[in-house]
């Protein structure tokens, strides 16, 4: 079994991060299964402190295989959405060629800005994402395609990592004259 850990991760000082991935052919191949898989596990256990630090991972919230090397269009992402009031539910996601096939005009971005585990430096700002977005992709989860529409926060960290398969980097969408300006139908996440 393929296993990922801090080592493997490809850094922003890295001009391959900048490569714009290739598409995935399908069915998918056991070596792309392989690596989707165990980034899906590095994301897993990157939140449990204590595998975190045995086994050198970073607190994770998302990954894309070219953070690893693997310059295919593959994603994963593990996020806890709300489901209810003061409900909460893990969803997870292992994408193979997302494409976003339709978004609002209206934006939303993370009140204290993003972050990455490729992006040593801090860049402070905020980087407006999509509100709203439907997604078109090959899930490896269940071995189909699917279509889905996704909102606030899951969708901010989706489309973070739909970037790196573009080899675009978060702070590329900070405005570099005010970091911190915003429209004023913008949504603000906290
Ligand atoms: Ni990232």
């Amino acid at each position: 079994m393929l296993t990922l850990n801090n080592s493997h991760l490809v850094k922003d000082t890295d001009p391959r991060l900048r490569n714009k991935s290739e598409p995935v052919p399908l069915p998918l191949s056991k070596a792309d299964r392989n690596v989707l898989e165990a980034m899906l596990n590095y994301v897993r256990r990157s939140t449990n402190p204590e595998w975190a630090e045995k086994e050198n991972l970073s607190p994770a919230v998302g990954l894309a295989a070219a953070q690893v090397g693997v310059f295919k269009r593959m994603l994963v992402v593990i996020v806890e959405e709300e489901i209810g009031e003061d409900q909460y539910e893990m969803r997870e996601f292992a994408l193979v060629n997302p494409k976003i096939v339709s978004h609002s005009e209206q934006r939303c971005m993370l009140a204290n800005g993003e972050a990455c585990l490729s992006v040593d430096e801090i860049h402070e700002g905020f980087v407006p994402r999509y509100a709203r977005l439907k997604i078109k992709a090959y899930d490896m989860l269940t071995d189909k395609e699917v279509e889905f529409k996704v909102t606030g926060y899951t969708g901010i960290v989706l489309q973070h990592e739909i970037d790196h398969l573009n080899g675009v980097l978060y702070y590329d969408h900070i405005n570099k004259t005010d970091p911190w300006t915003k429209k004023e139908k913008d949504i603000v996440i906290e």
